[in-house]
């Protein structure tokens, strides 16, 4: 039972949750409150407030970076906890936000893609590898796990020079284990019930964000051990670039911070949008034809085609069938934002300085400017001429303003190329008939998600 009552102050409805507490889908569960009481509402659980907003007119007035800003709410609060400083937790005062975007940004413009193609490209050919040897086995493959594979150790090779051997392993490699807990840790924190006892919680997690800082401090020490000076990488970048202003260097304890951030935001979100990605293949025959016609048109029948850069800029169909799934289900699903000043949200909910609003984007991004069926999975919607009509506020799985994205350009190349070698090589049998299912551990992944393979053969 939820209980609704008009706040006299706001005028925002509140919807109190606190008989039914949090689920362990937090997201879904507020994704069917917005469905009743939005697009503004207040979600009460234990007498804690938060605001949420899904319509695109309100969206667009958050975006506006004048009077609006990135808020650190309770989520990421809890994420600062083993990310402290770091890219994408720091406080938007924090002196080293603005130091450390200024010396990585150069490290994420698209042409900076180039050199990290041949990396991302060897570690999408190890994903091949282990995939043909189930193929030959006979079993199907568990396909979020093995895209984390592949994200972690493109992130980790390409970003920082360090191999995580990810498919050399019968298990993730422990740094999955650990951060997973850590992230699931940080959502379950927020719908905790007072009265209980959580330090066993505490105490696990607390070992788990050491652990995660050890592997961190192994991937400094492997650079450092080799006395290189490189600057062609996010960590030769984080060790040694001047900023371009005053010649300072990033300090030691937030290049910690960073790398740990690096590692976690650059791999675990766009896992799971390729795993988003393949569900729908899976079930769109048609969408999965026109994505395999691109790539034959492109790498004809080659047995391990050899994608160039320029190769991935032309995938155009697998980019929409990418975006298309990150409308459905944008794998960082929320973003929350904070007034400069007092002000009044869409001319009538007031709002403090500093208050936090949540956009729960997969409800922006089932707003009726998207139609009359927005659950639908159509890429025809990320054609040029669809998006050039559409506002560019109407889709945000990058978040938005100067405190979006840094790695869209990473997870965008990296994702399409795979996708693109994926569909060329295998067919997708549903041999398990399987029911889409979301899981959430602050990020989103299909739970279960298992696919069987085969090759394609010149008739298919
Ligand atoms: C920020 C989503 C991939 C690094 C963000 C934000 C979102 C997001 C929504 C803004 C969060 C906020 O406003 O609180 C995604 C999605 C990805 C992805 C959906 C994949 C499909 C990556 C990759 C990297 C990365 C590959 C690094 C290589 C970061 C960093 C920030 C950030 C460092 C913080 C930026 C700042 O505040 O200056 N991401 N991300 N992300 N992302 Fe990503």
């Amino acid at each position: 039972m939820t209980h609704v009552t008009e706040a006299p102050v706001a005028a925002i409805p509140v919807v109190d949750i606190s008989a039914v507490g949090a689920s362990d889908t937090p997201l879904q569960q507020i994704m069917r409150l917005a469905r009743r009481h939005g697009p503004v509402f207040r979600r009460r659980l234990h007498g804690v407030d938060r605001l949420f907003v899904t319509s695109l007119d309100l969206v667009t007035e958050l975006a506006d970076e004048e009077r609006f800003t990135k808020h650190v709410g309770p989520a990421l609060e809890n994420v600062r906890e083993f990310t402290a400083d770091g890219l994408f937790t720091a406080y938007n005062h924090e002196a080293n936000w603005a130091k450390a975007h200024d010396i990585l940004l150069p490290a994420f413009a698209l042409g900076s893609m180039r050199a990290y193609h041949p990396a991302m490209l060897r570690v999408a050919r190890r994903l091949t590898g282990s995939w043909d040897a189930r193929l030959a086995e006979g079993g199907p493959v568990d396909v979020p796990e093995d895209m984390t594979r592949m994200t972690l150790d493109t992130i980790g090779l390409a970003g920082f020079g360090y191999d995580f051997e990810s498919f050399a392993r019968d298990e993730p490699h422990p740094f999955v284990g650990a951060m997973v807990r850590c992230l699931d840790w940080s959502m379950n924190k927020l719908g905790r019930d007072p009265d209980a006892d959580h330090s066993a919680e505490d105490a696990a997690f607390r070992a788990d964000a050491a652990f995660l800082a050890g592997v961190v401090d192994d991937v400094i020490a492997a650079r450092t051990a080799t006395g290189e000076q490189r600057t062609d990488d996010l960590l030769g970048l984080m060790l040694g670039a001047p900023h371009p202003a005053d010649g300072t260097t990033l300090d030691a304890a937030n290049i910690r911070n960073q790398v740990i951030t690096f590692l976690i935001a650059g791999h675990e979100t766009t896992s799971g949008a390729l795993s988003f990605a393949l569900h729908h293949l899976l079930k769109d025959p048609v969408a999965l034809r026109l994505a395999q016609r691109e790539t034959d048109e492109l790498w004809g029948d080659a047995e391990d085609p050899e994608p160039t850069f320029e190769d991935i800029g032309r995938l155009r169909w697998i980019r929409q069938v990418l975006n298309e799934a990150l409308r459905l289900w944008p794998t960082a699903a929320a973003f929350a934002r904070e007034a400069r000043e007092d002000t009044l949200l869409g001319g009538r909910y007031p709002l403090r300085a500093g208050e936090g609003v949540t956009v729960l984007t997969p409800l922006l991004h089932r707003d009726p400017v998207w139609g009359d069926n927005p659950e639908l999975f159509d890429p025809t919607r990320f054609a040029p001429e669809a998006e050039a009509a559409r506002s560019p506020h109407a889709y945000k799985p990058f978040g938005t303003g100067e405190r979006a994205c840094i790695g869209r350009q990473f997870a965008l190349h990296e994702a399409t190329m795979l996708l693109g070698l994926l569909v060329h090589r295998y067919r997708f049998l549903d041999t398990t008939d399987y029911r889409l299912r979301v899981k959430e551990t602050l990020t989103l992944k299909p739970d279960g998600f298992t696919l069987s393979l085969a090759r394609r053969t010149a008739a298919d």
